[in-house]
């Protein structure tokens, strides 16, 4: 019988969307969303959170201008400009202070793109 793991309390929701060279919209990967997902999930590892706290790659998140873009949840923030450097202060504050914003990174009102 496979045991059942129990759902996450936190996701965090990479960009890893790349669009091909000369795209009219720009992407994410191509910013180094791919190091930013490996260095939230060794980082996890590191803290020994990994049982709560899930580190999910995912497609456009609709802030392209902005990214890297990078969602919490279900804190329901969001970050723009995220890079390898931002990574373990918003584990540190967001994750580990149950949803504090780092507002720095705040991802402005802005519609989908
Ligand atoms: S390509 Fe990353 S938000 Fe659209």
């Amino acid at each position: 019988m496979i045991p059942l793991m129990p759902h996450p309390q936190i996701q965090i929701l990479v960009c890893l969307n790349e669009r091909p060279p000369g795209s009219a919209k720009p992407s994410c990967a191509p910013r180094g969303s791919l190091e930013v997902y490996h260095r939230f999930k060794d980082r996890v590892k590191e803290l020994g959170i990994r049982d709560r706290v899930m580190v999910t790659r995912t497609g456009c998140l609709k802030h392209c201008s902005q990214g890297i873009t990078v969602a919490v949840w279900p804190f329901n923030l969001w970050y723009r400009g995220v890079t390898v450097d931002d990574v373990e202060e918003i584990l540190q504050r967001t994750v580990l202070e149950d949803g504090r914003e780092v507002e720095r990174l705040r991802m402005p009102d802005i519609p989908w793109e």
